[in-house]
């Protein structure tokens, strides 16, 4: 055998020949085959025409935004092989979202520009060592659970937890009800990595954000030239979902007529596409999740009164936080330790009076708005212990009850001072959106509601801005 067969092969697609080659350079001199291609596309039939030869990398390490195929679509169609290798992404900095939604696509592990070769290789051989111990699955999905770990020992959280193992392996309909930042997307997740499609895809769609006319396509997929602007063939949310579990979020904003569509692909478990005639089966457990009162909404005719029931098998209610405040001080623990693995230091703990002061709040945005007061006062303590005083400032600065000190206020900033018409834009919106959000309590429908603004695009904003 050859020295160079010996080597481990890596593919690498970067449409920036710079670091393609930095890449190129870095992983030869420690011994990897290198493969490069200059888009999505290159590397997935780099990998076809390997696979043809019964060859395939040992891992991919991929850009996000590339040309043709991104980096997103190459994961997604890595994922979908039997025995696909493991895939790196790298994303832009501060890209937080897209790398959390690569990481529940599938990804074993991401990394931000700028590259340092030391995270690279470090990263690189940690999920190669992943692999190599056939433990990659079950610790990608330890890391996901550990994302989505659900705290609470209070006894209505006991509660919940019992009824939640219980739902978890029965194959039926969930339906989640509770306030704006409750945790039902917390709940939704555990339940599906607690039951046995845990190795398959958990697929969410938040039915708020997709704008009516494309609800159809979004969830069921459509074919090319189906209609204007249908220039690929796409797979939708349903089919994605296939062996896995499908998570409806916000559910009450669906509009009827989806709802009915949706409805028969859930008795059928049977989907088609737009703009094709034949039917493709599904095998999906869906979980749906609500702020607002479906029975209302039933009695209102906004909503199906059969959907409502083929989605409420076994009803789950996350209690909002004031009815379990004795839940707080775990909370802050566990936020802080989040912090600490995100900011890489740190953060000083909340002092006696401080934590009996956060008991005294009401809470309207829950467990969400007492994660971003913590990570407020976290930056504005600067003695030993994050005191009442810090949360005070943190709180004192707008509207909402926990204004999230990021963006131009954190660094003291206004928008008027701006350095360009484009940033003045940009930081204003910024501001806008934020306080008017705060001024709903965190909810989104109600916003939009007010500012007389299509929820979808209210959405796009809030995600544009990190608002959510
Ligand atoms: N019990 C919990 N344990 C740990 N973290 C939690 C818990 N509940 C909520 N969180 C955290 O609070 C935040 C909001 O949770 P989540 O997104 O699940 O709420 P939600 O009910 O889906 O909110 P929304 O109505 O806005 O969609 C997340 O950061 C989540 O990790
Ligand atoms: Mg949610």
């Amino acid at each position: 055998m050859s020295k160079k067969s010996e080597r481990t092969p890596v593919l690498v697609a970067d449409d920036d020949p710079d670091i393609r080659l930095a890449l190129e350079m870095l992983l030869q001199y420690e011994g990897f085959e290198v493969w490069t291609a200059k888009d999505g596309e290159e590397a997935w039939r780099r990998i076809e025409a390997e696979r043809g030869a019964g060859r395939a990398p040992a891992l991919v390490l991929t850009d996000l935004k590339m040309p043709k195929l991104d980096g997103l679509e190459l994961l997604e169609r890595i994922v979908a092989l039997e025995d696909g290798p493991p895939v790196i992404l790298i994303s832009g900095h501060g890209d937080v979202a897209t790398a959390v939604e690569a990481m529940q696509k599938g990804a074993a592990n991401f990394l931000e520009k700028p590259i340092d070769d030391k995270r690279v290789l470090v990263t690189l051989r940690t999920t190669l060592r992943e692999g190599e111990l056939e433990v990659e699955n079950q610790e990608l999905r330890k890391r996901l659970t550990g994302r989505y770990e659900l705290i609470g020992e209070s006894e209505p959280m006991l509660k919940l937890a019992s009824q939640l193992e219980q739902a978890a392996t029965a194959d039926a309909a969930v339906l989640i009800t509770g306030e704006n930042g409750s945790g039902k997307e917390v709940i939704a997740r555990n339940l599906h990595y607690k039951s046995t499609r845990a190795a398959g895809p958990f697929v969410t769609v938040n039915c708020a954000a997709i704008p009516n006319e494309l609800i159809e396509s979004e969830l069921f997929g459509h074919e090319k030239g189906s209609f204007t602007g249908a220039f690929e063939r796409r797979t939708g949310h349903f089919e994605a979902a296939d062996g896995g579990t499908l998570f409806l979020d916000e559910i009450g904003d669906m509009p009827l007529a989806a709802q009915a569509k949706v409805l028969r692909a859930l008795e059928s478990l049977e989907i088609t596409r737009v703009g094709d005639s034949k039917t493709i089966p599904v095998d999906i457990r869906v979980i749906a999740a609500t702020n607002a009162d479906l029975a209302t909404a039933v009695e209102e005719k906004s909503f199906r009164l059969d959907l409502f029931y083929r989605l409420n098998v076994v009803p789950l209610r996350v209690p909002p936080l004031r009815e379990r405040k004795g839940d707080i001080p775990l909370l802050v623990g566990h936020f802080l330790e989040a912090l600490t693995e995100r900011a890489g230091r740190t953060p000083p703990p909340v002092n006696a009076e401080a934590m009996e002061f956060l008991t005294t709040l009401d809470w309207p945005g829950n467990v969400r708005q007492l994660r971003n007061l913590l990570e407020g006062a976290a930056v504005f303590a600067t003695g030993d212990a994050i005191g009442k005083a810090d949360f005070e400032e943190v709180l004192a600065g707008g509207p909402g009850l926990a204004k999230v000190p990021t963006g131009p206020e954190l660094e003291g900033e206004d928008p008027f001072a701006a350095p360009t018409f484009e940033e003045f834009k940009n930081q204003s919106e910024r501001l806008f959106f934020k306080r008017r959000l705060e001024a709903n309590g965190g909810n989104v429908k109600r916003t939009a509601e007010e500012l007389g603004m299509q929820r979808s695009h209210l959405y796009k904003k809030l995600d544009r801005y990190q608002l959510r």
